[in-house]
């Protein structure tokens, strides 16, 4: 008899070229796992936007890496990976990435670097930290320099990584982009600015001139001897993708997820990246219609969200933002030892979810806010990603005695227009509007539904989930019109359930 993972192998033996992998959130639900389950039946895996502002977390046997830079088919030897034109690449990142995996032993398979990828620069990462600190309503970044690259790319002064392969251009062009940037840093505060200069991350002062604060001989030999580092690895990958189409299986991964996306998230609190499916198919240099099937991720039943920015169902609201600027696992452990899942405080109950659900950034260790899982934004991202979900996390609210799903908003905000629409304190969304203005408005209205209460870790059918979750799941499905394809019931590749088959 065939097992719901045969039928769902077995539908993606027979008819795709290329899938594409996109969160539905805010990040960090898990994507890493579903790519590295999802690569065995690859031949290609793609990196398409963002940069090292990511941490993608793979398990390779007992031992767990992240990945800032490389995509998250790395470690399957036999496979090709490319990081396409859409990446912010900071060259030193990804060199110590490669050295350590390589360290450790571990067999790695091919990459491919795009020569078209977008160059993170040192007076990024310091414009990008000297911005955060000197702003009041706070993005949150994670100060690896990826606004001020993409801001570059726009503005046409940025440079790729096929100026490391031509010195005299990547001179050239590095001094006209760094006639403006000098301009720009002059307006910061020189103390502040020779601060963040001496971090380890921007290699503790080897850049900065006292004189003009960025050293551009420095910054000259560094990234052209990253570059010849990186040499073997820089092809045109847009070439190269468009001519396997058809031919070869791809597997491209996002990163971030549609909420922080810069063309569909709730800007400005967002990245720089179109991380959304059409940025995710357009950084991997594919077309629309190539791509055979999309699986969107979601996380259930709680959400996440790392920097600022709204958040509707927060547990403990602002308190909750304010405290997770500063929070760590170690200082929440410490501070709050005895929390629980089932706290009457709901503040508490955020912080019992972030531990249950080792919710802490991969890239910057800083706890991500904590919320309850949320339809109206679902909705939202569902209609430009796709139906196919997958949902993951479902282990972590094992012991909880209820679940609690937001339905819908009520808007509580002063008259506020919204393309044709004007919204008036009272009126109902069923389907979140990304403007800030609106979110920090919304009163969320909840259902609840009973908890489980039973651990589900090593379950791997759909009907031996405990009748509350598959009536939760089904309710998912009802709510936001998705078909759920995957399920994720624990960290590794085995705790996965394979519901139904996509539809190709
Ligand atoms: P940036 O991408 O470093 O410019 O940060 C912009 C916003 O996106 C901040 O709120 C970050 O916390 C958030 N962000 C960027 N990358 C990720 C990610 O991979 N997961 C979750 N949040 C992210």
């Amino acid at each position: 008899m065939m097992t719901p993972e045969d039928r769902f192998r077995e539908a993606l033996e027979r008819k795709w070229w290329t899938i594409v992998l996109a969160c539905l959130q805010f990040g960090d639900t898990g994507k890493a796992k579903w790519a590295d389950l999802l690569a065995l039946l690859a031949d290609i895996i793609v990196r398409a936007v963002g940069g090292a502002n990511a941490g993608n977390t793979v398990k390779v046997g007992t031992m767990t890496r992240v990945l800032h830079l490389l995509p998250c088919g790395i470690f399957h030897r036999e496979k090709t990976n490319v990081i396409g034109s859409g990446v912010a690449l900071e060259p030193r990142t990804l060199l110590e990435e490669l050295a350590a995996l390589s360290q450790a032993g571990l067999p790695l398979g091919k990459l491919l670097v795009s020569s078209n990828a977008k160059l993170v620069l040192p007076h990024h990462i310091l414009l990008d930290r000297a911005e955060e600190a000197v702003k009041t309503d706070k993005i949150g970044t994670t100060g690896r320099g990826i606004g001020p690259c993409y801001q570059d790319v726009v503005a046409r002064r940025g440079l790729v990584v096929n100026d490391l392969r031509n010195p005299s251009v990547f001179r050239r062009k590095l001094e006209a982009n760094l006639a403006y940037h000098r301009r720009v840093l002059s307006t910061y505060d020189r103390g502040l600015l020779q601060e963040i200069m001496m971090k380890p991350i921007l290699e503790e002062g080897i850049f900065f001139n006292p004189q003009h604060i960025i050293d551009s001989d420095v910054i000259c030999d560094r990234y052209l001897s990253h570059g010849r580092e990186l040499q073997e690895l820089v092809t045109d990958t847009e070439a190269f993708l468009r001519s396997v189409v058809g031919s070869l299986r791809t597997l491209v991964v996002g990163s971030h997820g549609d909420l922080l996306s810069v063309k569909k998230g709730t800007y400005p609190f967002v990245t720089s990246s179109d991380c959304s499916l059409r940025g995710i198919v357009e950084g991997a240099d594919l077309r629309e219609e190539d791509v055979d099937a999309v699986i969107g991720i979601a996380k259930v039943f709680y959400m996440t969200r790392v920097g600022g920015g709204p958040f509707p169902t927060e547990f403990g609201g602002k308190r909750s933002a304010a405290h997770c600027r500063q929070a760590t696992s170690e200082s929440e452990m410490a501070e709050y030892p005895d929390v629980s899942v089932n706290d009457p405080d709901e503040f508490r109950r955020g912080i019992a979810i972030r531990a249950k659900g080792r919710e802490f950034g991969a890239t910057t260790g800083r706890g991500r806010r904590t919320g309850r899982f949320d339809l109206p934004l679902l909705r939202y991202s569902v209609g430009f990603t796709g139906k196919d979900v997958a949902l993951t996390k479902l282990d972590v609210l094992d012991e909880a005695e209820v679940i609690e799903i937001c339905t819908e908003y009520v808007y509580t905000g002063p008259d506020y227009w919204y393309g044709d629409r004007l919204f008036r304190a009272g009126d109902v969304l069923r389907v979140a509007v990304p403007d800030p203005e609106i979110l920090d408005h919304c009163e969320p209205r909840y259902v609840t539904l009973p908890g489980w209460q039973t651990s589900i870790r090593g379950i791997r059918e759909f009907e031996e989930l405990p009748i509350q979750l598959q009536s939760a799941i089904h309710f998912v499905e009802k709510e936001a019109g998705v078909n759920v394809v995957l399920l994720s019931v624990g960290p590794d590749r085995e705790d996965t359930i394979f519901v139904k088959p996509l539809v190709l």
